[in-house]
């Protein structure tokens, strides 16, 4: 007899995002490539999946520090000095390491504090509803990420009042804030890069719109981190010259290459997200030795190698973003270590996918729903430690695509 379990199985799998992508499956068994294993890394960017050794495009170990003997070695130090967790919350105790580490972290921003959290997700999810009240309402770019729009239907589940602005768009931003008047506080949040794409926000443009309109930013600058900004400190800083009015949201898990995200903030704000996070305080923190190899990655990132291995990895984004238009194809961002190109079509985009797995390259394809309907695209993530030689191979493969799936190019475009 069939138990009330089965029946749950059953209806959530004709359900929503699992019906879609069942139906994604069953149409492309061979090209899907989601959900695969990765059975060995290494040496360098080499992966290997499906028994084939491939180079790995697809990593946000952006400044190939995954690889890198000093953080492996502090994260093998922290666990002999803390063991594999310290499993409890942080609202009881917090090991040492975490509290150098947050410190190491604001002192690098050049913020007054820093929060970790054991993701950005989980910052998203505990510190956007710990940030407002029934009386305030949330503004958020409607292409923010995921982990944001979740953090938001907290919010709304409490009372707050919540509305999306067009990607970008600051104007609509501005309208939305006036349309949605009164209100006691506005929390306004966007990516600091987006992580599909890799285009950046107006941010001037939006902080001075947050400033004129009573709101406060908060800026998820997950992909930024490490990889934007002098020494790495992300996109916020440089480009708007203070910290004022800001929250900023960087990831320990993509070019830190370590684990986790924080949140730079006031030296006031870090006391109250502790107590107003309840990801923060119902759940447990990043591995103690994690944080070890986060404090060495900053280590690294206020040293003056930083500058030689953003060079690799700028050097690195120009080669394959100019031999990508050289191609005549549309080419999404390029100012960011996120370079995706335009293929449109779901099956086609796929296809692409498959193909350059196929010549030796691991690359993302990434269709609808993660961008919007007949808008897929081929999303490429370039490391400081690919080889000059491992992205011509790259180039030499997308050459080859171009007679096997119909691209749209700038020239046809125009
Ligand atoms: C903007 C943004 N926020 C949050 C996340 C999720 O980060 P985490 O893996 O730390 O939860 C990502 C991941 O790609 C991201 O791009």
């Amino acid at each position: 007899m069939a138990l009330p379990i089965d029946h749950l199985f059953q209806s959530l799998r004709r359900n929503g995002v699992a019906r879609f992508m069942e139906h994604f499956f069953s149409l492309y068994p061979d090209t899907h490539m989601k959900d695969m294993t990765v059975d060995a890394a290494g040496p360098g960017r080499e992966i290997e999946i499906l028994g084939r050794r491939v180079i790995n495009f697809g990593s946000d170990s952006f400044l190939g520090l995954d690889r890198d003997e000093r953080v492996q070695d502090a994260i093998a130090r922290g666990l002999s000095r803390w063991g594999t967790h310290n499993g409890g919350s942080r609202a009881f105790t917090s090991v040492r390491a975490n509290v150098e580490a947050e410190e190491k972290i604001a002192a690098w921003l050049g913020m007054e504090a820093a929060l970790i959290y054991p993701s950005v997700t989980l910052a998203n999810a505990g510190a956007i509803p710990g940030l407002v009240t029934r009386s305030d309402i949330i503004v958020a770019d409607e292409y923010a990420h995921n982990s944001i729009h979740e953090g938001i239907k907290i919010a709304k589940a409490n009372g707050s009042r919540t509305y999306t602005f067009r990607h970008n768009d600051a104007d609509h931003l501005e309208e939305t804030l006036k349309s949605a008047r009164p209100y006691k506080h506005a929390l306004i949040t966007i990516d600091g890069v987006y992580s599909m794409s890799g285009q950046l926000p107006p941010l001037k443009d939006i902080h001075r719109i947050a400033l004129d309109n009573d709101a406060i930013l908060y800026v998820d600058d997950a992909h930024g981190t490490g990889v934007l900004g002098s020494h790495g400190r992300g996109t916020v800083y440089d480009n708007l010259g203070t910290y004022d009015n800001l929250f900023v949201i960087g990831s320990l898990s993509k070019a830190f290459s370590c684990l986790g995200g924080f949140i730079g903030c006031q030296a006031d704000f870090h006391r109250l997200l502790k107590i107003r996070s309840n990801s923060y305080i119902f759940g447990g923190p990043v591995a103690p030795c994690y944080l070890e190899g986060v404090c060495t990655v900053v280590d690294i990132l206020m040293s003056d190698e930083y500058a030689l291995l953003k060079s690799r990895l700028d050097a690195n984004v120009r080669h394959l973003v100019t031999g990508i238009e050289a191609l005549d194809l549309i080419v999404l961002g390029g100012l960011t270590p996120i370079v995706s190109f335009l293929v449109g079509d779901e099956e086609a985009t796929l296809r692409a996918g498959w193909f350059l797995f196929e010549r030796g390259y691991y690359v993302q394809s990434v269709t609808f729903p993660a961008v919007p309907y007949h808008a897929g695209v081929i999303r490429i993530q370039v490391n400081a430690n690919h080889e000059a030689g491992q992205i011509d191979g790259l180039l030499g493969a997308l050459k080859q695509l171009r007679g096997h799936v119909p691209l749209p190019g700038m020239q046809r475009a125009a």
